[in-house]
């Protein structure tokens, strides 16, 4: 049995297995409360059972099977309590390194360990629900899942961020995004997604960036951008309502109300040119032509408790496959967490037309021999598509109303940390 289901067999002769996570022994009685991946309980071993002497002597962490009868009392957590009779102890554990109030580069230095507290472990349900719900969604609405390479020849968000390897004397580099594959497979399945990790060479030290992320990321034919919208929208909301109600205890203990994050559709849209009057209105002017940058991000999202869409951005602050239109925007957006927690998804409708997606190249200095085949996608039977590619640990971010997407994985990868 697993403590959840005991908590709630007041009465009953039950058997537990877990980990000590916390001790306080007396002349009479022990208290070890144990965790298991489901919760925590106290367990009470008096003086005059057999194994008094051993539990007294147990360390923190320590792995032990516990039987007993499980009773109510008001002042344990969960308000049941299990009487002790048999206690196996699995092993007993060596000084856990782990105390209050260590650095965060310590706990990273011992990740590993600090995986087991009760934060990381809220956190990683969210992950997974969210995960499970994104595809739940996409296989309701005639998605295909697809397994595109991490390994790649060709470049998607240009060079600078791309991490290079040697491949067999040949050169190339860790995925930054499925995109251009995703592009080939709608031309047979039509609608797909994938879940890879993609890779991203920044050094810049933020709260939001790491060097390897879970990118979510769909295509589909026949679909311009206002339907990349409503794919979009529709994802998150079943995303992010759904966590709301399945991980309500698990938001809670985060300190996150899981009324404040639930979304309403349709989501506001603020063009590129509302979004610089905006800022330049709150004491901040960017220059058209520029990217909106992080802090500006914040900035914007003063104003709105809700996601939004920041639409048609200029052509040059963004890559080359993007839909031109009139000359100078390209037909793409992204998706604004409220709360400062910035770019959740960046999508666009694509550029269908060789021609245009060549002068495009051009300017962009890119070379066409590294994109063959991918052009060849406007060759035989190009179609209006579009795409948007979602940032998993972003979103966790923001719905655990965490500080830092460090905490949104098991093993974070930043310019700095490679281990454990
Ligand atoms: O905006 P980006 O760079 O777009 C693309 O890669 C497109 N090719 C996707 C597509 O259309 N298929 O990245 C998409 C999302 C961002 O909105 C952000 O949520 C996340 O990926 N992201 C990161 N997340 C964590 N760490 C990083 N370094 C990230 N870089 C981007
Ligand atoms: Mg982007």
């Amino acid at each position: 049995m697993q403590i959840r289901d005991a908590l709630s067999r007041a009465g009953d002769e039950v058997e537990l297995f877990g980990w000590v996570y916390r001790i306080r022994s007396g002349k009479e009685k022990v208290f070890l409360v144990l965790r298991d991946a489901t919760g925590i309980l106290q367990c009470v071993i008096g003086s005059e059972q057999a194994g008094f002497k051993d539990a007294a002597g147990l360390s923190i962490e320590s792995s032990v099977r516990v039987n007993g009868r499980l009773r109510v009392d008001e002042r344990a957590p969960g308000k049941v309590e299990l009487r002790v009779s048999g206690l196996e102890i699995i092993h007993k554990a060596e000084r856990f390194p782990i105390t209050k109030n260590q650095s965060a580069e310590f706990l990273l230095d011992v990740r590993h360990l600090w995986l087991r507290s009760r934060k990381l472990t809220n956190v990683m349900r969210i992950k997974a629900e969210l995960l499970k719900l994104t595809r739940e969604w996409f296989e309701k609405n005639g998605f295909t899942e697809v397994t595109p390479p991490i390994l790649t020849g060709s470049n998607c968000e240009g060079g600078a961020d791309a991490f290079p390897l040697k491949y067999f004397g040949k050169k190339a580099f860790l995925s930054q995004s499925a995109q251009l594959y995703l592009e080939a497979l709608i031309f047979s399945l039509e609608r797909v997604y994938s879940l890879t990790p993609s890779f991203r060479a920044e050094k810049s030290r933020t709260r939001r960036h790491l060097t390897e992320y879970m990118h979510l990321e769909a295509e589909a034919a026949n679909c311009d951008i206002e339907c990349n919208l409503k794919i979009q929208e529709e994802l998150i909301a079943h995303v992010v309502n759904g966590i709301a109600v399945n991980c309500e205890t698990e938001l809670l203990e985060l300190g996150r109300n899981p009324n404040k994050i639930r979304v309403k559709l349709p989501l506001q849209r603020l063009s590129y040119e509302s979004a610089l009057e905006l800022l330049e209105k709150k004491g901040h002017p960017v220059e058209w032509g520029s990217d909106i940058g992080s802090r500006d991000e914040e900035i914007i999202m003063e104003e709105f408790d809700q996601p939004i869409f920041v639409t048609r951005y200029p052509r040059g602050a963004k890559a080359f496959y993007m839909k031109c239109v009139d000359g100078k925007h390209a037909e793409c957006a992204d998706m604004l967490a409220p709360e400062g927690y910035g770019e959740i998804i960046g999508g666009s409708e694509r550029e269908d037309s060789i021609t245009k997606l060549l002068e495009r190249m051009k300017e962009e200095k890119l070379n066409e021999k590294d994109y063959e085949w991918y052009l060849d996608l406007r060759r035989y039977g190009s179609v209006p598509h579009s795409g948007f590619g979602l940032g998993i640990e972003r979103v966790v971010r923001w719905l655990c109303k965490l500080d830092h997407i460090r905490d949104t994985t098991p093993f974070p990868r930043l310019p700095n940390r490679v281990t454990p």
